[in-house]
């Protein structure tokens, strides 16, 4: 299998027709048979490999592409809107954080990763949004069957559903009611996932205003968490990072396996085995 193969099947797992703007191949190759999966991938992630004998190597976070991938986070608008914000106040929502991601992208030195795959010749790829989205729809559909399950079902019955997920049940991390209280409706819920990173407090107070009860994100900085807290009103769930980011992994780990590869996951949580 070569890095181009490596990228389409993940592309055709959630029937994207090119490759989004924060996954791209850096070093690619051919005849890939052993190959070592990490969620942060650095240099030294990278001589592991090639001291282990691995052909290649694929990291879930970008690594090389920060003057570009904060265009993914314009999928919050999608999202948002998908779930019955106007557009408008999802734009509007989604706007700071996306100029400032632009602006932070410029500073970025990213040669620095790419360049010791190339030097040591290790085949090298990064494959994020794809398998977020996947995450997000396992993350979603689990959530939504909660709901069909029990109908006016509890903010802590819909964090039980996403807490009995086998990638969740791997993690010493809780899947936690971080904001209002558990017993109450959980209503509409929105799982907020898949686009770069999460929307932070705009992104969750728009939801909230338009009709929105309940936000899933994988994981909130804690100066957002506060504000929302301050405010006083709204659902938000935390599944936790490596939780929430083993939902599209695994069944990506797996695809592979299932061609015959052999995949070592840098990781308890990601991937089963
Ligand atoms: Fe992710
Ligand atoms: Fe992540």
């Amino acid at each position: 299998m070569n890095t181009q193969e490596l990228m389409q099947i993940a592309l055709d797992l959630v029937e994207f027709d090119a490759v989004p703007e924060d996954s791209a191949i850096y070093h690619p190759g051919a005849d890939i048979r052993r190959l070592l999966f990490g969620l942060d991938v650095g240099t030294a992630e990278l001589l592991l490999a090639r001291q282990m004998g691995y052909d290649a190597v694929i990291a879930h976070h970008p690594v090389g592409v920060p003057h570009r991938s904060w265009r993914v986070f314009a999928r919050h608008v999608d999202l948002m809107v998908g779930a019955g914000v106007p557009e408008a106040a999802a734009r509007a929502a989604v706007a700071p954080r996306l100029a400032e991601l632009r602006v932070g992208g410029q500073s970025r030195n990213y040669e620095q990763v790419p360049m010791a795959a190339r030097c040591l010749g290790m085949p090298f790829l990064n494959v994020h949004c794809p398998l977020d989205e996947l995450g997000r729809r396992v993350m979603q559909a689990a959530v939504d069957d909660a709901l069909a399950a029990a109908p006016g079902a509890a903010l802590n019955d819909v964090a039980r559903a996403l807490a009995d997920l086998p990638a969740a049940r791997r993690a010493e991390t809780v899947v936690t009611v971080s904001l209002g209280d558990p017993a109450a409706p959980a209503g509409r819920v929105l799982v907020s996932h898949g686009a770069l990173t999460n929307g932070g407090y705009a992104v969750a107070r728009t939801c909230y205003d338009h009709g929105v009860d309940t936000v899933v994100y994988i994981h909130v900085a804690p100066g957002d968490l506060a504000r929302l807290q301050t405010d006083g009103t709204g659902q938000l769930i935390v599944v936790g990072h490596l939780a929430g980011d083993a939902m599209g992994i695994e069944p990506y780990v797996d695809a592979l396996r299932a061609r015959g590869l052999v995949v070592d996951v840098l990781s308890q949580v990601l991937a089963a085995g």
